[in-house]
């Protein structure tokens, strides 16, 4: 499959790095292709069925969570589309009927671990996010309690970690709290799930729209494209982890002595299969789901 599927019929409401969104009106329809992006940047060669695979995720989640935080699912089945049978086809399993929110432009993330962007500036400044932390922890270290560290939305290029309050100056007090809150408690929630599993959540991200006047979990949740996800077996703190993400691309991209400048380079379909093999078995082992 290409990197790009193209719905002739509907109305573009937004393309993002991995998903395309269309406006049906008063919903939006949520498409997650196989895309992958790395770095912020979007990879010439997609992980076929990667999209499928986000979709039975983030739905299970969705599900699994909805007793503590509304979402933004519509059910929906795809006979009301305005679709030919054929577009249809290529719908199944990779797409999501949403209410259309305004986005809470912050990416709400939240780490357990100390991992990533929030490994590389405690190094510098014992922080994350301006927050500060004790010292002599490590790379993956746990830490005592959940932190949470919200980032900027870029409309291009990085997203930048912002303290909590810029985020509260820009949204107000009582919604940002609300919404760190709410993070927290879904984290905690998942992340005590997933040791039942022998899954470490390290941190992951999430996002919030509003609705009707309130706040509600948009977006894909606790994915491995928006999570680290790290098998409790192997894990020792000191080092990265062996991880069920895209950290094999990274990776991969990192060795391959790329100066990331586009263009991007090709993955070979060695890295190809390993890292559906990878989105696959993250899916069996959170969901106890096969891949539908
Ligand atoms: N219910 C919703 N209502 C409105 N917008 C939504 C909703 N759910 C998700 N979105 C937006 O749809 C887009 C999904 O695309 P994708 O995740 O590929 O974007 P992205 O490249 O990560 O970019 P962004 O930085 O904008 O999130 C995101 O911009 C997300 O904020
Ligand atoms: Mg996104």
């Amino acid at each position: 499959m290409s990197n790009d599927l193209e719905f002739k019929e509907l109305k573009l409401f937004k393309k993002g790095k991995v998903r395309d969104v269309y406006d049906l009106g008063e919903h939006l329809l949520m498409v997650a292709t196989d895309r992958i992006s790395c770095f912020d940047f979007i990879l010439p060669t997609p992980i076929p069925d990667k999209g499928k695979i986000l979709t039975q995720v983030s739905l299970f989640w969705f599900s699994f969570l909805k007793d503590t935080v509304e979402n933004h699912l519509v059910p929906m089945s795809l006979d009301n589309l305005p679709v030919s049978a054929e577009d249809k086809d290529k719908l199944k399993g990779r797409f999501m009927i949403a209410k259309k929110c305004e986005v809470i432009p912050f990416e709400c993330v939240v780490r357990g671990y100390l991992s990533g962007s929030g490994w590389k500036e405690y190094k510098d400044k014992q922080s994350v996010c301006g927050l500060d932390l004790p010292a002599g922890l490590e790379e993956s270290s746990k830490l005592s309690e959940p932190i949470f560290t919200p980032a900027t939305k870029a409309e291009e290029g990085h997203d930048e970690n912002i303290s909590f309050d810029y985020m509260k100056n820009s949204i107000g007090e009582e919604l940002a709290n609300k919404i760190r809150d709410t993070s927290i408690a879904i984290y905690n929630k998942a992340a005590d799930y997933a040791a039942t599993k022998g899954v470490i959540i390290a941190d992951t991200k999430f996002e919030f729209g509003m609705y009707n006047g309130k706040f509600i979990l948009i977006d894909e949740v606790l994915t491995p494209d928006s999570s680290r996800f790290w098998p409790k077996d192997d894990y020792q703190p000191g080092r990265s982890q062996a991880s069920f993400d895209k950290q094999f691309v990274r990776d991969y991209l990192d060795a391959s002595g790329w100066d990331k400048v586009p263009p991007v380079p090709v993955l070979p379909d060695t890295v190809v299969s390993k890292t559906q093999e990878k989105y696959k078995q993250v899916l069996k082992i959170l969901t106890g789901e096969d891949f539908a």
